[in-house]
């Protein structure tokens, strides 16, 4: 860390997305932390604004400018002073158009040119604008330690970039072509981490991380080389395309007990005329048949995942075809969308043809029916033991404790004497909510410390 003395300066980040993205916040933190800039936790502190920007859905772009318009104040108080940066895909989709739509924006820097930004604010500081959203086909950013300044969970990304063109999708574009980080430089990394002693919980990243590829190293390999490192760090990881997930993959969720058993797997439609037209390479009967291996390899294996209502030309019967596949399956947890053209996508020329009340009655309804099979599923919990990773005090108080299960459902506990963040402890379900388990902490020392 910096000192205040001979710090150049003072940076605030601020990140809106993905995992990914705040993954590359820290990133970023760490380039700049080792230029000498301090990173501070109070937005009135800083002469550097960092707004780490996503383009899934129109909705996130509009919440960054409208996030941009209450910067204007804070600008014009402190004038030159002030650097203010817009990164990630909103910088590569938008580029020099932010720039002159939002005259407060400073420097634009894209996901491939991170290692640019200390040049990039040496430019706006001598009072022109600072520009690269240069994309890459082999920056995977491998020799760079990332800020993690608080937590007992890292993020750590593992690949970047994506090649699957579905229809709907911004991201191929924004963070360009698919690339694997060496296996030596994903493990080194976690050996650091267990070496420092506070990460208890490490969660492998990357768009489509079952594509992985070292030079024939798959991810199964990489999985089984990480979760080796420290059997005391619990390793998660999303996320994952059903087109490429290999049972070796589920081989090593199973044979490694330090690997949670929890898969997030993102279906998006039900129908297979919906799937083809979004270009997602399965069908649904692949999916329901890789989910039924899922179960079958992993007993008691936690599913989440990621759904969208609306996509163009989606009909009732197609929408009862989405209904029906998670009523069979009976994820955990999903993550429902409404479907939000995306220009320069395939499917930006096919329309936006179902109406908005339509999509919004489809995704009530679809939030509706996973309400109650989240429910469901949790109470079925009750009375079963699971391993919880204690994060720090429930919102409740009253000395309750929280963090989440292996199954990566939040838990709240009473806490007990000595006991602190980065325990794992095994705990009994005692009641449940449809996004909280309620447990009681079973008569054992913490697994670890
Ligand atoms: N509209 C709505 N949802 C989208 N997603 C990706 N692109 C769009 C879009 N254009 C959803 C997908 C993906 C998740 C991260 O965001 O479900 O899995
Ligand atoms: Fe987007 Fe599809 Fe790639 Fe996921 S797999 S990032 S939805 S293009």
């Amino acid at each position: 860390m910096v000192s205040m003395e001979d710090a150049k300066g003072k940076v605030y980040f601020e990140t809106y997305g993905c995992q990914m993205n705040f993954s590359d916040t820290e990133l970023v933190a760490g380039i700049l932390a080792k230029d000498h800039y301090e990173v501070v936790q109070d937005i009135n502190d800083a002469d550097l604004i960092f707004i780490n920007t996503c383009s899934i859905r129109d909705n996130a772009e509009q919440r960054v400018f409208s996030r941009l318009q209450h910067l204007r104040g804070l600008k014009r108080r402190k004038g030159k002073e002030l650097v203010v940066g817009v990164m990630g895909c909103m910088a590569e989709r938008l580029k020099k158009d932010l720039i002159e739509k939002e005259k407060l924006v400073d420097v634009v820097v894209g996901p491939d040119a991170y290692r640019d930004v200390p040049r990039l604010i040496q430019m706006a500081k001598l009072g022109e604008k600072g520009i690269n959203t240069l994309l890459s086909l082999e920056e995977t950013y491998e020799d760079l330690t990332p800020l993690r300044t608080e937590g007992v969970s890292a993020w750590l990304t593992v690949m970047r970039g994506c090649d699957n063109f579905c229809t709907f999708c911004v991201v191929p574009f924004t963070r360009g072509r698919e690339r694997s980080r060496p296996v030596g430089s994903v493990v080194s990394e976690t050996e650091l981490m267990s070496r420092e002693g506070r990460i208890r919980e490490i969660t492998l990243l990357g768009q489509n991380v079952n594509s992985y590829n070292d030079n024939g190293r798959q991810f199964a390999d990489l999985l089984q080389a990480v979760a080796a490192v420290d059997r005391s760090i619990r390793i998660r990881f999303a996320t994952s395309h059903p087109k490429d997930f290999s049972d070796d993959v589920l081989r090593a969720v199973r044979d490694n007990e330090n690997i949670c058993k929890y898969i997030h797997i993102p279906f998006q439609a039900g129908a297979n005329r919906v799937l083809e037209a979004m270009n997602r390479t399965y069908t649904r009967e692949e999916y329901l048949d890789l989910i039924a291996r899922m179960k079958q390899m992993i007993p008691g294996v936690s599913v989440s995942t990621d759904v969208m209502v609306g996509f163009p030309g989606e009909t009732d019967e197609d929408y009862e075809q989405t209904l029906d596949l998670m009523r069979q399956v009976r994820f955990d947890t999903a993550f429902m969308f409404k479907y939000s053209p995306r220009e320069g996508t395939k499917a930006w020329k096919m329309g936006d043809t179902v109406p908005e009340e339509v999509k919004a009655d489809r995704l009530q309804k679809l939030i509706d029916l996973q309400e109650r099979i989240s429910y469901e599923n949790n109470q079925n919990r009750i009375g079963t033991t699971e391993f919880v990773l204690i994060e720090g005090e429930a919102p409740r108080g009253d000395g309750f404790l929280r963090g989440k299960t292996d199954s990566n459902i939040f838990c709240v506990f009473p806490g007990e004497p000595g006991m602190k963040p980065g325990d794992l402890v095994r705990v009994r379900i005692t009641g449940a909510t449809g996004h909280t388990l309620k447990a009681e902490v079973l008569k054992e020392e913490p697994v670890t410390t």
